[in-house]
């Protein structure tokens, strides 16, 4: 995967900016509040149709505008292609194209284009609550799935209508307006299999990788093993939601399902949340993020784009050193406050303007 050109219309804080990128490594250095992270959110919105910042597009577009524009011409290892994205906030839409043919269904879009991001966030994936976690797996799969971006978008609408019914009969302490809400629990149990399956494979396949990294990065010393908690049945997720209706009308919520699914990190045989050293955690944070992206190019041939907002300056000297050495024939976009000391190409960002 190769980005040949980004341009940005009225996105985030960016007026307009022409980009393009160095195929190996390509950094943007600035002050905090300058645009560098918007400059990757662009990059990283071609990879799933979704903003990691946030789900409200509106906020996409520069203050006062009609609408705002990214649009990304790339190499995916067979052809060129060009794909668009505009928000139009009066109306409440976006508009995506591929080649020039308009895209309706975010499904359509996953997997034309790949990038792994390595954000501060990720640092504390070990020690953090499970939520990110589970963002790191959706994010992973929905880039090469279409099936499980499929699922987890059907489990997260049902779930939201499922938790607004018992919501609502705690409310108004009615039951009967909780009985309702078994309807909803047999499709959600129908995904949770399929995305409980799928999440439990690729954390797996997630954990193989991760460890020969680390093993790699410590020269030996440390492994690591993950493992997803917990891969249940669909009937094993509709008896715990059937059998646990005082709880959930208690609490005006579904308690239940891979919702509230985690990833148990080990690191030398003990758990890495509460045994590792800081250092060991981001230690471990780093080889999954690595590994997400060879996983990516079993899936596809093809090494995803990195990109990493920030990062550099938060790891020492060994692990930088560690990241910076695999990234050879990968084409990485790295932002930065510091100047990088890696042959790469520079740009300015200053107040939104890019050069
Ligand atoms: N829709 C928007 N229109 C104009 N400016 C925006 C919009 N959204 C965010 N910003 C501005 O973008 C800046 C933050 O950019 P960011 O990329 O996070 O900075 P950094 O360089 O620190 O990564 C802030 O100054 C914020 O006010
Ligand atoms: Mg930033």
């Amino acid at each position: 995967m190769i980005i040949r050109k980004i341009v940005y219309k009225n996105f985030r804080n960016i007026e307009y900016a022409c980009v393009t990128p160095s195929e190996s490594v390509t950094v943007f250095n600035g002050l905090n509040g300058q645009g560098k992270t918007n400059i990757l959110e662009g990059v990283y919105f071609f990879a799933g149709g979704r903003s990691f910042r946030t789900v409200h597009e509106n906020e996409l577009v520069r203050f006062g505008n009609e609408y705002g524009q990214i649009e990304m011409t790339f190499f995916d290892g067979k052809r060129e292609n060009e794909m668009l994205f505009r928000f139009v906030p009066r109306l409440g839409k976006r508009f995506c194209s591929i080649n020039g043919v308009p895209i309706t269904r975010l499904s359509e879009v996953v997997g034309k284009f790949r990038a792994v991001l390595f954000c501060p966030e990720h640092l504390s994936i070990v020690k953090d609550g499970p939520s990110v976690r589970r963002k790191f797996i959706d994010h992973a799969l929905s880039q090469t799935d279409t099936d499980y971006l499929r699922s987890l978008q059907k489990y997260n609408a049902l779930l939201s209508q499922r938790n607004a019914l018992i919501k609502m009969a705690r409310d108004r302490r009615d039951d009967n307006i909780f009985l309702l809400s078994d309807v909803y629990a047999e499709q959600l149990a129908n995904e949770a299999e399929i995305i409980s399956e799928k999440r439990d494979i690729y954390v797996s396949c997630l954990s193989v990788v991760s460890d020969e990294i680390i093993n790699d990065m410590t020269g030996g010393n440390e492994s690591c093993k993950l493992t997803y908690q917990t891969r249940k049945t669909k009937e094993e997720y509709l008896s715990l939601l059937t059998e646990n209706r005082d709880r959930e009308l208690r609490f005006g919520a579904t308690l239940y399902g891979t919702h509230k699914d985690d990833i148990e990190i080990m690191l030398n045989g003990r758990e890495a949340r509460a045994f590792g050293s800081q250092g060991q955690q981001r230690s471990v944070a780093l080889s999954m993020k690595i590994a997400e992206g060879e996983l990516s190019r079993k899936v596809s041939g093809t090494y995803p784009v990195f990109l990493f907002d920030d990062i550099l300056s938060e790891l020492d000297e060994k692990r930088r050193e560690y990241l910076l050495s695999g990234i050879e024939n990968k084409q990485v976009i790295i932002t930065s406050c510091d100047k990088i000391d890696t042959p790469c190409k520079v740009y300015n960002v200053n107040n939104g303007v890019v050069n």
